[in-house]
C-alpha cells in the first residue's frame, strides 16, 4: 500500500471537519489525489448504521451496541474505502477513526480502552492510521461553536452534560501522550488559519518522511 491514511480527532465543535476540508483542497492543488471520507458512515451501509447509532429517539441503546455497531461501521468503511485508495496511493484524510471509540467508548461510557481496543482490532484487523490530528478545545468553547452554527445538526452526543465532553478530553490527551508518534494534539482554540497551518504542516513532515522512504 503506498497511500498516506491520516485521521483527525477530537470532541464536538473543535473544527476539524472544517480544517480537513480545506486542508484536502490545499494537497489537491499541490497535485496529490486525495480522498475525505467519515465515520461513523462513508459508505451506504455504514451510513446507515450511523443512522442508527445517532438517532437522538435511541436513548436505550446499550454502550457495549454502540461499541458493536461503531466496531462494524468502522469494517464497512475501512474495506470500501480506505484499503481501495491507500492501494491506489491516495491522501485518505478521515474524520474520526479508532481513537474515537477508544475515547467515546472506552473511557466516557466506561467499558474500557482495552475491551474497547480488541473489538476494534477484530474489525480492522490491525491498520492503524500513519498519521491522527487530535484538535484539543475546552468543552465550553467547542459546544458554544456548535450553538452558534445555526445549519448543524444537533445529535444524540451533543446533549450529553459538559462533565462527559470532559472525560472525552481527558481521554484523547491521555491516548495523545501514550501514542506521541502517532497522534500530534493542535490547540483548537486558536484562530482557524492557525489551526489550518498546524495541520497543514505536520502532514507536509509525514509526506517529506514518505518521499524519502
Ligand atoms: P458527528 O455528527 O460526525 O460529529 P462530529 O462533527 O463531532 O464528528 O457525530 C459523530 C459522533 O459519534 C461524535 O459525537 C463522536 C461519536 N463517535 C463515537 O462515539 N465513537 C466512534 O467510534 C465514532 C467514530 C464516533
Amino acid at each position: 500500500m503506498n497511500g498516506l491514511f491520516i485521521t483527525f480527532e477530537g470532541g464536538e465543535g473543535a473544527g476539524k471537519t472544517t480544517v480537513l476540508q480545506i486542508v484536502k483542497e490545499q494537497l489537491e492543488e499541490r497535485g496529490l489525489k486525495v480522498i475525505a471520507t467519515r465515520e461513523p458512515g462513508g459508505s451506504v451501509i455504514a451510513e446507515k448504521i450511523r443512522e442508527i447509532i445517532l438517532n437522538p429517539e435511541h436513548t436505550e441503546m446499550d454502550a457495549r451496541t454502540e461499541a458493536l455497531l461503531y466496531a462494524a461501521a468502522r469494517r464497512q468503511h475501512l474495506i470500501e474505502k480506505i484499503v481501495p485508495y491507500l492501494e491506489d496511493g491516495y491522501v485518505i484524510l478521515c474524520d474520526r477513526f479508532i481513537d474515537s471509540s477508544l475515547v467515546y467508548q472506552g473511557e466516557a461510557r466506561e467499558i474500557g480502552i482495552e475491551e474497547v481496543l480488541n473489538i476494534n482490532l477484530f474489525a480492522t484487523e490491525g491498520l492503524m492510521p500513519e498519521m491522527t490530528l487530535y484538535f484539543d478545545i475546552e468543552p465550553e468553547s467547542g459546544l458554544a461553536r456548535i450553538h452558534s452554527h445555526q445549519g448543524r445538526e444537533v445529535n444524540r452526543l451533543d446533549q450529553e452534560t459538559i462533565s462527559f465532553h470532559e472525560m472525552v478530553r481527558e481521554a484523547y490527551r491521555k491516548l495523545a501522550a501514550r501514542e506521541p508518534e502517532r497522534i500530534h494534539l493542535l490547540d483548537a482554540s486558536l484562530p482557524l488559519d492557525a489551526v489550518v497551518k498546524e495541520a497543514g504542516d505536520k502532514i507536509e513532515s509525514i509526506l517529506q518522511k514518505q518521499e524519502k522512504r
